[in-house]
């Protein structure tokens, strides 16, 4: 080749990679794997042709189960899909089981199923870290821990289960996988996101997608996955201002030029588009002071016509209320945008009979309701939702191995690869399970609420013991022990003295999205007292940190003997036991770099004047 044509190549890729909207992509294995989406217009455009516009409106709304008045409405308003916000179940408190939740959700699919067209719902949650919100199943490490465990394949085997899990409920499509690139930890979201860096993203995050999808989205055990939240949720600017006025960095606004924000923020939906998909759910934060929800350009010109994403846009919770004081204006806005499904609470009717309002008015152009209930059909078709001879139903079957010892096994590795080893003086790790006597304290020892953190049963989470099936850190310790080894335990850290050693289990209260942001990473007193009182003793003494993100350690490190970063390892304790007595090595590696104090934040691998108190990649081993 004439050199003078390389160079023109290479500058060809450089602007592909760089700022030039209307390179045709169309080569790209991004774009080709979404094609496989179209091979469903056909019978997609068939039922659209038998659709009034009322069925089509209906298509485009989807209320959370929780807010409907009645059941009927789904009939009534022809709701296309219907979803589970963070712990909406079933109302009656004594239903809130596997058994009740999937009453639940096949006694709204039949309501559907009763119209005259008989399009199945799409049913959606945030099966984030397992299908979290049902007691008994299996809970995951939330995904800061799986960034530090760097493994794509248990990535994908955690996400095959739990979308098997999810399918034992009735339920199609999980609110996952997270791509977001947390670049700043005083965000109560940074533990939804992998790392920092954008390629350890970008991998995790296809792997996550690959396994919620399976080969194949008609096989009974995939659900559909949503690439969220679109674009640079996890790029938020911290100002001083806001958070004086009790604002944080969740749905703020992320502000750097587009070489930026594709470099960082949208490799992670590129891979995700090219594991096929199905849907993306806009974020609420704004991109230079444009919210995400009502940018055209991110949602049509580079989402779906420069990348080719062929499935759907599912705007996040009531996002579409923030576009503007007026409801109907905010329809408007958010649907000629690009969004294409609308998520709400209990605005349904005032939805559809805006949005067709809008038609008639010419403000929202047919041709847009069409395109996107055509893609909504693409989806529901590749499902094999549009195929009558399977009913959209739950396969109780699933029942039996829902929370099984075989998913739990997996969830316990994943603990273990994910732990970060971070100071280890002589030798202090991996610890005897002959020692006469072992001394544990802290509040997170024996609480599973905690273990697990926020999305966990409920929205925020909650300290407490009401996860059925998962073993506390306290439990796993005594059983890895030898008979003859006493494990007493004292949340305060009393009574230490004499002990062979002590671990202290302490970190962050659950949190989930707005409730996590912190300006200060502290943690609670009650834990460094129950520290200083443990260290009074005088023995060695294993901190084991329960957090979402990096926090602020201050004297930590200089009281602990060894210190470890277990994350929010979710309902399989044992993983941690399984590391402190050294039946494994520790392998996991800081997905983020851990900062010295708030006021160097925010610190990310790169950086020019990069010092932070342990290195992104930091982890030791035995
Ligand atoms: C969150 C999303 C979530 C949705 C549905 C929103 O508040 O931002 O991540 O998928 O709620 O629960
Ligand atoms: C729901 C969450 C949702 C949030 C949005 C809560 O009531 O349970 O799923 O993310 O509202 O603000």
């Amino acid at each position: 080749m004439k050199p003078k044509y390389a160079l023109f190549i290479l500058l060809a890729l450089a602007s592909c990679n760089g700022l030039a909207p209307t390179v045709d992509r169309s080569a790209d294995p991004a774009a080709s794997a979404q094609k496989v989406f179209l091979a469903y217009d056909a019978a997609a455009k068939q039922l659209l042709a038998k659709m009034t516009l009322e069925e089509k409106v209906g298509q485009m709304c989807q209320p959370d189960q929780g807010a409907l008045k009645d059941p009927a409405d789904i009939e009534k308003y022809f709701l296309g899909s219907l979803l589970s916000g963070g712990g909406s179940g079933p109302k009656n408190q004594a239903d809130y089981t596997l058994q009740g939740w999937t009453d639940m959700v096949d006694a709204y699919q039949r309501h559907a199923l009763n119209t005259r067209l008989g399009i199945p719902l799409l049913y959606g949650v945030d099966a984030v870290h397992g299908h979290n919100n049902i007691p008994g199943a299996v809970v995951f490490p939330h995904q800061i821990g799986l960034g530090c465990a760097r493994n794509p394949e248990l990535v994908e085997q955690i996400a095959r289960i739990t979308a098997e899990e999810v399918r034992a409920t009735g339920i199609n499509w999980s609110f996952a996988p997270c791509v977001a690139v947390a670049r700043d930890e005083r965000w109560g979201r940074t533990y939804e996101s992998y790392s920092e860096n954008p390629d350890l993203v970008q991998v995790l995050g296809e792997a996550a997608v690959r396994g919620l999808q399976g080969a194949h989205l008609a096989d009974p055990l995939s659900v559909m996955a949503c690439a969220k939240h679109y674009v640079g949720d996890g790029g938020t600017a911290y100002a001083s201002a806001a958070w004086n006025e009790g604002r944080g960095l969740d749905q703020g606004d992320t502000r750097c030029d587009e070489a930026t924000l594709r470099r960082i923020h949208l490799g992670g939906y590129i891979t995700a588009l090219r594991a096929g998909v199905g849907t993306v759910m806009p974020s609420y934060s704004s991109w230079n002071g444009v919210k995400c929800t009502a940018h055209k350009y991110l949602l049509t010109d580079l989402l779906k016509d420069e990348l080719g994403f062929a499935g759907f846009l599912i705007s996040d919770y009531n996002a579409i209320d923030h576009l503007d004081p007026d409801y109907k204006k905010c329809i408007e806005i958010a649907i000629n945008a690009g969004i294409d499904m609308v998520m709400l609470t209990d605005k349904y009717a005032v939805f559809c009979r805006d949005l067709q309002e809008l038609v008639a008015e010419g403000r929202v152009s047919l041709a847009r309701i069409d395109d996107a209930v055509t893609r909504i059909l693409r989806v529901k078709s590749a499902l094999g939702l549009l195929d009558k001879s399977r009913p959209p139903l739950a396969d109780r079957r699933l029942h039996r191995t829902f929370g099984s010892a075989a998913h739990r096994a997996v969830a316990r590795r994943a603990v273990r690869e994910s732990l970060v080893l971070l100071t280890n003086e002589r030798h202090t790790l991996p610890l005897s399970k002959t020692a006469s006597r072992i001394h544990v304290a802290g509040v997170g020892a024996d609480d599973l609420g905690m273990q697990c953190g926020g999305w966990t049963i409920s929205w925020q989470g909650s300290m407490g013991d009401h996860i059925p099936g998962g073993t506390s850190i306290l439990t796993a310790i005594k059983n890895t022990v030898s008979k003859d080894t006493a494990v007493t335990y004292a949340q305060d850290g009393s009574g230490a003295r004499g002990a062979d050693v002590g671990i202290v289990v302490i970190g962050e209260r659950p949190y989930a999205e707005m409730k996590g942001d912190s300006a200060e990473l502290s943690l609670p007193q009650e834990d460094l007292d129950a520290l200083a009182t443990m260290k009074q003793a005088q023995i060695p003494l294993v901190v084991i940190l329960l957090t979402g993100r990096p926090v602020i350690l201050g004297e930590i490190p200089a009281q602990a003997d060894a210190l470890v970063a277990a994350w929010l390892p979710g309902s399989e304790g044992q993983g941690v036991a399984d590391v402190l007595f050294g039946d494994f090595e520790p392998t996991g590696k800081l997905s983020y770099s851990w900062p010295r104090c708030v006021s160097q934040l925010p610190v990310n691998v790169g950086d020019s004047d990069y010092d932070p108190l342990y290195p992104f990649g930091h982890g030791l081993s035995y």
